[in-house]
């Protein structure tokens, strides 16, 4: 299938002709083909899905499992029946946070017997973090800590904001049961070693659990679930993959998938119910309790399909480093302004955060969609901890985040240079 050239796509969005959109990390854009395939669902088979034997509801579950099998090839690589559909990546986190504090309710297989817990909160037993995560990715493991009772230890990142294998060493034991860690930072833009680090974890402890924050990378850059190796890897549908607000998907290592306890029980999940018990599906569908977001999912495939087949995800990664190469390089020349992050392109993605001395971060990006139609996000950015290690939560209240998609452009990097140099000048 052929490619499509930057100012090509950018039809698909018809608010870039009003707005210069710098806040994909927040959400991003949604393409009118995915739209387009949403109300092709809603006015042409609507439909619940696997549950009709009529012939509308027939299509609209094969729909629907062609949708899951498009976002785990082109997303994440992973197999279909590795995938939960999740609204977002904050009710992902909070998915494997329950299944761990709750291991030993039911079981799917044969009988209603009960599973093996999945981790071992023994005697000195501990969880690990790192102390630049946004909230989503750190109160379900501080809540998860307290509620088992076993020690919260959280590993910082360099001065840089780099997360290094050699940091993770320090924090990680043989009582570690769990570990979670972002892949790309939401506030300063690093790119983390994940494979390292990943591999540095199992050689120190194989059998403790590995969730990783893929909210900023997938549809951003490839990603590759089976080669990282990690057990669980959670993301949104309407950040880099520009699906629809409200989905999102959350990948469980096949063998751990089957040992997990969904949160919600209900309609489309049994094999069985009794008045006394209930016997679980034993695969990915054991996670659609209820009528799912059959709109959205499928809406999330076709972008899904969008992104690999008439882009390449790769080339998403090289236009958006390319563009922060730019935006950093003028940056760098402006007298008052103050950037964080990796200095080596190499560590970083298409965030890119900083401040204007004497300026408070919220009151900057007001001006600049004030005066000039830039939408950016500033303040915390739903990472209070992150902004107290740099130590600009008092004087700017955070700080301000230019973050790029594919349909972004050099034209509109220019533009917020030329905006920046007047508010620092
Ligand atoms: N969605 C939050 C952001 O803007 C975390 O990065």
């Amino acid at each position: 299938m052929s490619k499509l050239r930057i100012p090509d796509v950018r039809k698909q969005f018809p608010l870039l002709k009003e707005y210069i959109y710098f806040d994909n990390s927040a959400t991003s854009l949604t393409p009118k083909v995915v739209i387009d395939s949403m109300n092709d669902y809603y006015l042409g088979y609507c439909a619940n899905v696997e549950r009709g034997a009529y012939r509308l509801a027939q299509r609209a579950t094969q729909e629907y499992d062609l949708a899951r099998e498009k976002i785990a090839k082109y997303l994440v690589n992973c197999q279909p029946q590795e995938l939960i559909f999740t609204r977002n990546f904050t009710e992902g986190a909070n998915m494997v946070a329950f299944a761990l504090q709750n291991p030993l309710l039911d079981r799917i297989d044969e009988g209603f017997g009960y599973a093996s817990p999945l981790i071992d909160n023994g005697k000195n037993a501990n969880i690990v973090a790192t102390a630049i995560e946004h909230h989503s990715n750190l109160m379900p493991w501080i809540r998860l800590s307290k509620a088992l009772g076993v020690e919260f230890r959280t590993v910082s990142p360099t001065e840089e904001g780099l997360l290094t294998p050699e940091a993770f060493n320090s924090k990680v034991d043989k009582n570690t049961i769990f570990v979670a860690f972002q892949h790309v930072s939401n506030s300063i833009g690093t790119l983390h070693p994940a494979k390292q680090i990943i591999d540095t974890i199992k050689q120190i402890n194989s059998k403790a659990l590995i969730f990783v924050d893929g909210a900023q990378t997938v549809g951003h850059m490839p990603v590759d679930f089976n080669y990282l190796g990690c057990d669980f890897y959670a993301f949104s549908g309407h950040k880099g993959p520009l699906g629809p607000k409200g989905t999102g998907g959350l990948v469980v290592r096949k063998g751990l998938l089957e040992r997990f306890h969904p949160f919600h029980l209900g309609g489309g999940t049994i094999l069985d119910v009794t008045l006394e018990d209930y016997k679980l599906k034993n695969d990915h569908r054991q996670f659609d309790g209820g009528t799912p977001y059959i709109p959205g999912l499928i809406g999330l495939g076709t972008a899904a399909e969008f992104l690999e087949e008439k882009i390449g995800i790769n080339r998403i990664r090289e236009h958006e480093l390319s563009l922060s190469e730019r935006l950093l390089r003028g940056l760098q020349a402006i007298d008052n302004i103050e950037i964080y992050g990796p200095k080596g392109l190499e560590q970083r993605s298409g965030i890119v955060s900083f401040n204007i001395k004497g300026w408070l971060s919220h009151d900057v990006s007001l001006t600049l969609d004030e005066k000039w139609n830039i939408l950016t996000r500033a303040g915390h950015h739903c990472c209070i901890p992150t902004m107290r290690f740099l130590n600009i939560l008092d004087d700017y209240g955070g700080n301000v985040r230019i973050s790029l998609h594919l349909y972004n452009t050099e034209e509109e990097i220019d533009t917020a240079l030329t905006a920046l140099r007047k508010l620092a000048g």
